[in-house]
């Protein structure tokens, strides 16, 4: 199958306020596909849609074949998910945190122990299996979710925000995993970043997201010549304007843009 995930004219709503605007997509097997937008453009909502959490307005989604509407337990079957938040059990040690995810997935006794093992050397933290995740530090929390969405061998993996608030080195490290992912398993990864040298180095295709809407496509070499910039970064404040977004969608429609109040910590 060539494309794994096919979008067809994805529109959410809520109440009046229309958060994703009729967007349309296609992501390759095997590549690594990165939605860059600022913030409340619409990545999340997107993603919560392609994974089952929200259900669309209209629109059709195709997941390894599969109609993610129609067909729920076989579309998520064939992905794993990595949500912006946390949510892993706190008060859980890494271990219990997976096997109770290989349960929830249904992944056959007998295989679990093994499978656990794997994706815990995957993102090396088998060794810090038996503590607590309150004990972890952010990035140890983040490969462990990576670790848990590739406990029922997904065929592709969404990655929302994976390093945001991480800092550099475990930035790193985070997207080296991911990379191997890709590399060694042929996983294809779906992910959103703000981090745009991030996105530039690691996305084989990009899509641009503003205010719900796809405003640029394709490689990253060929955003950067229909912009006629250097880099992703000045390609997207070219395409998006450089005002800030509010970062905290909690605070609602008004506070979207920010215009003219200097840099806040946007991620
Ligand atoms: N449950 C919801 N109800 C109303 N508005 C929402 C809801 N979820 C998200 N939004 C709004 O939709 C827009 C897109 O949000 P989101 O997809 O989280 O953006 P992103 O992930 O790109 O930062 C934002 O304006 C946000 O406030
Ligand atoms: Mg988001």
């Amino acid at each position: 199958m060539q494309n794994i995930l096919s979008v067809k004219s994805l529109t959410k709503k809520f109440d009046d306020f229309t958060a994703v605007k009729d967007i349309s997509f296609d992501v390759e097997t095997g590549s690594i596909f990165a939605f860059l937008g600022p913030n409340g453009a619409g990545k999340s909502t997107t993603i919560k849609m392609l994974t089952t959490v929200l259900k669309p307005t209209s629109g059709e989604i195709s997941i390894n074949g599969f109609n993610v509407l129609k067909e729920q337990d076989k579309a998520r079957a064939s992905f794993g998910i990595v949500f912006q938040d946390h949510s892993l059990d706190e008060e859980l040690t890494a271990y219990e945190n997976m096997v109770y995810h290989a349960v929830v997935y249904k992944v056959p006794k007998k295989e679990r122990a093994e499978r656990i093992q794997k994706a815990l050397e995957i993102v090396g933290l088998w060794d810090r299996r038996e503590d607590y995740v309150k004990k972890y530090s952010g990035g140890m929390k983040r490969r462990l979710e990576i670790a848990r969405a590739l406990v029922h061998y997904p065929k592709i993996l969404f990655l929302d925000e994976p390093t945001v608030g991480l800092d550099p080195q475990t930035r790193n490290s985070i997207w080296t995993h991911i990379k191997k992912l890709n590399e060694e398993r042929k996983m294809t990864i779906f992910l959103t970043t703000h981090y745009m040298e991030e996105a530039e180095s690691i996305a084989d295709q990009i899509a641009i997201i503003d205010h719900g809407k796809i405003i640029e496509s394709g490689t990253v070499e060929e955003i950067r010549k229909r912009t006629e910039t250097e880099s992703l970064e000045e390609a997207f404040l070219k395409l998006t304007g450089r005002d800030l977004r509010d970062e905290n969608n909690e605070t609602g429609n008004k506070m979207r843009t920010i215009r003219g109040m200097g840099r806040r910590n946007r991620h």
